[in-house]
C-alpha cells in the first residue's frame, strides 16, 4: 500500500480508515486517525500492559480516585465515561458500588476499546452501552447524564479543552463531572527522569556477558509483524498534554463548571511504578512471574502512603504526578 496525502486521510467519522502497514503511513494520518487505530491495536494487549483486572485492587484504586472527591450517598441514575478504553474506571467503580442501580454508557474513539468494554461489563454483569464517537464531539443530546467520568484519556486529545466543554453539554444541570489519573506537567517531566535512569541502567547491566539473556525480544523477533512494530512506534505519538493543576481547573471553569475541586497525588508511589513498567518492557517475560506483580503492587501502596500521608502535607501541589478534578454544571439561574 502506498503512503496516503494527509489531504485524503478520512477525518474519525468518516472510518473506515484503511489501516497502514508501514510507520511512514501510519505518522502520514491525521492525529483523530492515529489516536483510533493506535488504540484499536492496542486494546489487544492494553489491559495486559497495564495490569488492568476487576478484583480488589483495581476496585480499591477506582473507589479512592473516586471518593476523594466524590461523597458517599451521591446517586447517579445516568452515567458515562469518555475515553472508557475497556472500561477500567467505569467497571471497577460499578464494582465498588459507587454507581449502584445507574444505567452505564462509555464512548471511545476506538471501536477495538469498546469492544472489549462491552464484553468486560457482561462478564461482570453490567450492561454498558457504547458508542464510537470523539471526545471533542460527544455522540450524545444535551443534558442526558448525571455523572459523566473520563481516565486517563484526556491527555490524548489535541483540544482538551473542548472536551470538557462537551461534557458539561451532555451533563444535567447539577450534574458532576469526575476526571482523573491524568498527567501533571511537572510529575510527568520527572516521570521520565525515572524511565530514563530505569532503562539506561538495564541496558548497561544486561550489556554484560551473558545478562543479555535477561532482555525481552523485540516485536519482530518475538513473532509480531512488520505492522505490530509500525504499531508500536505511535505509543509516544498519541501522549500530547500534561497538565498544570490550575490549567485544567481553568479549563472546567471556562466550560461554566462550578464548585470545581482539584486534587493531585502520587509522587514517590509514581516513581517505582514507572520504573517497575519500564523494566517490565524490558525484561523476559518469563521472569516475571506473581511475586514480581505482587511486590511491586505492595511496594506501590507502602509509598502510596507515604505521598499521601507524609508529602502532601509539605509539597506543592503540582509535583504530584496524578490529577483529578471533580466540578459541578450549575443549574441555569
Ligand atoms: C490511556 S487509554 C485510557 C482508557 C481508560 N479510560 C483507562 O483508564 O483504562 C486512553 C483512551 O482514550 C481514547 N481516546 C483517545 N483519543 C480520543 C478521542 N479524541 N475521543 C475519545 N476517546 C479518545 C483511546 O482510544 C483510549 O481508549
Amino acid at each position: 500500500m502506498s503512503a496516503e496525502p494527509l489531504s485524503v486521510v478520512p477525518s474519525p467519522k468518516d472510518l473506515p480508515i484503511p489501516v497502514p502497514r508501514t510507520a511512514r503511513e501510519l505518522h502520514a494520518l491525521d492525529l483523530k486517525a492515529k489516536q483510533r487505530i493506535y488504540h484499536d491495536w492496542e486494546s489487544r494487549s492494553y489491559e495486559e500492559k497495564f495490569s488492568i483486572s476487576y478484583d480488589e485492587r483495581c476496585i480499591d484504586y477506582a473507589r479512592d480516585r473516586f471518593r476523594k472527591v466524590v461523597p458517599e450517598g451521591a446517586g447517579f441514575s445516568r452515567v458515562l465515561e469518555v475515553g472508557a478504553g475497556t472500561g477500567f474506571f467505569l467497571i471497577n467503580l460499578s464494582l465498588a458500588g459507587c454507581l449502584e442501580e445507574a444505567q452505564l454508557e462509555a464512548t471511545d474513539i476506538s471501536e477495538g476499546m469498546l469492544e472489549i468494554c462491552a464484553r468486560n461489563g457482561a462478564e461482570h454483569g453490567l450492561d454498558i452501552a457504547t458508542r464510537q464517537g470523539d471526545a471533542e464531539s460527544l455522540p450524545y443530546e444535551d443534558d442526558a447524564f448525571d455523572l459523566v467520568i473520563g481516565h486517563a484519556f484526556l491527555h490524548h486529545l489535541p483540544v482538551p479543552g473542548a472536551a470538557i466543554r462537551e461534557m458539561f453539554r451532555v451533563l444535567k444541570p447539577g450534574g458532576t463531572l469526575v476526571i482523573a489519573g491524568e498527567p501533571s506537567e511537572l510529575g510527568d517531566r520527572m516521570s521520565w527522569v525515572v524511565k530514563n535512569a530505569t532503562y539506561r541502567s538495564f541496558q548497561a547491566v544486561t550489556s554484560l556477558p551473558r545478562l543479555n539473556r535477561l532482555r525481552r525480544l523485540s516485536v519482530q523477533e518475538a513473532g509480531g509483524s512488520d505492522e505490530d512494530a509500525a504499531m508500536a512506534t505511535l505509543e509516544h505519538v498519541v501522549d500530547l498534554h500534561t497538565f498544570r493543576p490550575r490549567d485544567l481547573e481553568k479549563m472546567a471553569r471556562l466550560a461554566g463548571f462550578k464548585e470545581l475541586r482539584v486534587v493531585t497525588e502520587e509522587l514517590t508511589a509514581h516513581w517505582l511504578g514507572w520504573a517497575v513498567r519500564t523494566l517490565e518492557g524490558q525484561l523476559r517475560p518469563d521472569l516475571l512471574g506473581p511475586r514480581w506483580s505482587y511486590s511491586a503492587f505492595y511496594g506501590y501502596l507502602a509509598l502510596s502512603w507515604v505521598d499521601e500521608r507524609l508529602l502532601t502535607p509539605i509539597l506543592p501541589r503540582s509535583v504530584f504526578y496524578n490529577v483529578i478534578l471533580r466540578a459541578r454544571k450549575p443549574y441555569p439561574s
